[in-house]
């Protein structure tokens, strides 16, 4: 029987969902190799948490840009790692089957081909990485109803309205969690003149970032470089900061959300307008998400549940789906 391995490949999170054993590695996608000789020194995890921390020795590598691969060598250093993590002994005469954002270009999409083909596998499939979110957030594909799932992840957001197995709409919005740690970092050295990394700017979004409007307004102190003494220095942000940072990058989100709603048929308009919107992704998470979202476009919103695992466990039922074809 054919042999099928689904990797949603992220530009934060790796998780590889192996048929009959389930998700068998679940951490960043982060590689860190030896400058020089180019070895492979840690992945995942463990790699994270070097980032800051090592001597030019080392060279820490986020091998996925906007969702899909920028770097197809420590790419294929990363998996190797991973495979081997999981007990995946080898992935010949195997299909691998990739997560990828909706808007992903034939160029994009060679690069997954030469992973595969470095690894001699026998055939690389794809699947939207927001269908796989709503097969993981429970959407039958059996029933003939429409839904829209938004995923939203780290380095892109997919949003796609499907109906039994047909995707009908489908676009990428460039809203994603990094674009929030980059603005915040932005905004941190034009307007307080402090230099921070970007592990700082998430743990910002993360602890105090939010979509809603608070009378009580949050307060975190930062530490940082100021940008004009080349000193350390610490200064204080507010929850209302953040949001204002924050905002219009989501004003842009419901363009697109808006864009694929315009041209949804309206049978399948009036299906989501009972079933909701579900989302899905690390950045369903971020404070005031699903509330701005159900807000802005009059409709009930929810979070998927694991949002972060939801496009893996998605892979159970497509795999399963391809197989039986
Ligand atoms: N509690 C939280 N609040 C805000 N953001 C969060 C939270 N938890 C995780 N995130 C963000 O979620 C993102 C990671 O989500 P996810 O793992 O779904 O992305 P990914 O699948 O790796 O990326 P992509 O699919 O876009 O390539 C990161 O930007 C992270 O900062
Ligand atoms: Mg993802």
């Amino acid at each position: 029987m054919k042999k099928i391995i689904g990797i949603d490949l992220g530009t934060s999170n790796t998780f590889i969902y192996v048929d009959g054993r389930g998700v068998v590695f679940s951490e960043p996608t982060i590689v860190a190799l030896n400058s020089k000789t180019k070895q492979t020194v840690e992945v995942g995890y463990l790699a994270s948490k070097m980032i800051g921390r090592v001597s030019d020795d080392i060279e820490i590598i986020r091998p996925m840009r906007r969702g899909v691969i920028a770097r197809i060598n420590p790419t294929i250093k990363f998996l190797r790692e991973a495979f081997k993590r999981a007990n995946i002994k080898s992935v010949k005469n195997t299909t691998l089957l990739f997560s990828v954002p909706s808007d992903i270009t034939p160029v994009e999409r060679n690069a997954y081909l030469d992973v595969g083909k470095a690894f001699e596998v026998e055939d690389v499939v794809f699947a939207n990485e927001a269908r796989l979110g709503a097969l993981g957030s429970g959407t039958s594909s059996k029933e003939i109803k429409g839904s829209l799932h938004i995923n939203l992840g780290g380095g892109s957001t997919s949003i796609v309205v499907s109906s039994g197995k047909d995707i009908l709409v489908s676009r990428s919005s460039y809203f994603c969690g990094n674009l929030i740690d980059e603005a915040i970092m932005r905004y941190l050295r034009k307007e307080r003149h402090l230099m921070i990394g970007e592990k700082s700017a998430e743990f910002i979004k993360m602890k105090i970032g939010s979509l809603e409007f608070t009378p009580e307004n949050r307060l975190l102190e930062v530490p940082g470089r100021d940008i004009l003494t080349s000193l350390p220095h610490n200064v204080t942000i507010s929850t209302n900061e953040v949001r204002s940072v924050i905002l219009p990058l989501a004003e842009q989100l419901m363009n697109h959300i808006n864009d694929v709603l315009i041209v949804t048929p309206p049978e399948i308009a009036s299906d989501i307008q009972e079933n909701g919107v579900v989302i899905s992704g690390g950045t369903a998470l971020l404070t005031g998400m699903r509330e701005y979202i159900e807000k802005q476009i009059n409709l009930p919103v929810r979070i998927a549940p694991d949002p972060i695992a939801c496009v893996a466990n998605g892979m159970r039922t497509y795999i399963k789906e391809l197989l039986n074809n």
